[in-house]
């Protein structure tokens, strides 16, 4: 019989109570068992950034966390960062900078960008290149992705309120 660990947490501000294997990982728990596919495992060792979750408001590597270790915190995924309807700012500007192509990067990267966009409302280019350096893409150069993240600053640097959340 497998053994199995009761935790309780919060996933999207939602109370999430599951039976996990100890060795279930976060990214599974949110892929699997919640069906939270936004979360995307790329290569798993903690290197790509695709797995990028929030955790108590930090960025965390979801494929190196196991799900038990998320026991009583709050866990936000990419689906999480979405307004009730259409796009965030931040979404909306990776849309019309054209910072994606396959996508598979996209989660994480929003989940990093996110991040720091709540820490500094309007971080220069080089700390956005900094910040995104955690994340690989093999498809768009990085370019239009640190534009997208960039265009967000300008916009609440020069008081545009339709950019006020990321
Ligand atoms: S899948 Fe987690 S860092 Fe690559
Ligand atoms: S858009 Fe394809 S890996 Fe980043």
């Amino acid at each position: 019989m497998k053994r199995t660990i009761a935790i309780s947490l919060h996933v999207n501000d939602r109370p999430v109570a599951a039976e996990v294997e100890p060795r279930t990982t976060l990214a599974d728990f949110l892929r699997t068992t919640l069906a939270l596919t936004g979360t995307h495992l790329g290569c798993e060792h903690g290197v790509c950034g695709a797995c990028n979750v929030l955790l108590d408001g930090q960025v965390a590597r979801s494929c190196l966390m196991l799900a038990v270790q998320a026991d009583g915190q709050r866990v936000v995924t990419v689906e999480g960062l979405s307004p009730a309807a259409g796009l965030s700012a931040l979404q909306q500007a990776f849309k019309s900078h054209h910072a994606l192509q396959c996508g598979f990067c996209t989660p994480g990267f929003l989940v990093s960008a996110h991040a720091l966009l709540q820490e500094e409302p309007t971080p220069s280019r080089e700390r956005i290149v900094e910040t995104l350096s955690g994340n690989l893409c093999r498809c768009t150069g990085y370019i239009p992705i640190v534009d997208a993240v960039e265009a967000v600053a300008r916009r609440r640097r020069a008081g545009d309120d339709g950019a006020a959340s990321t």
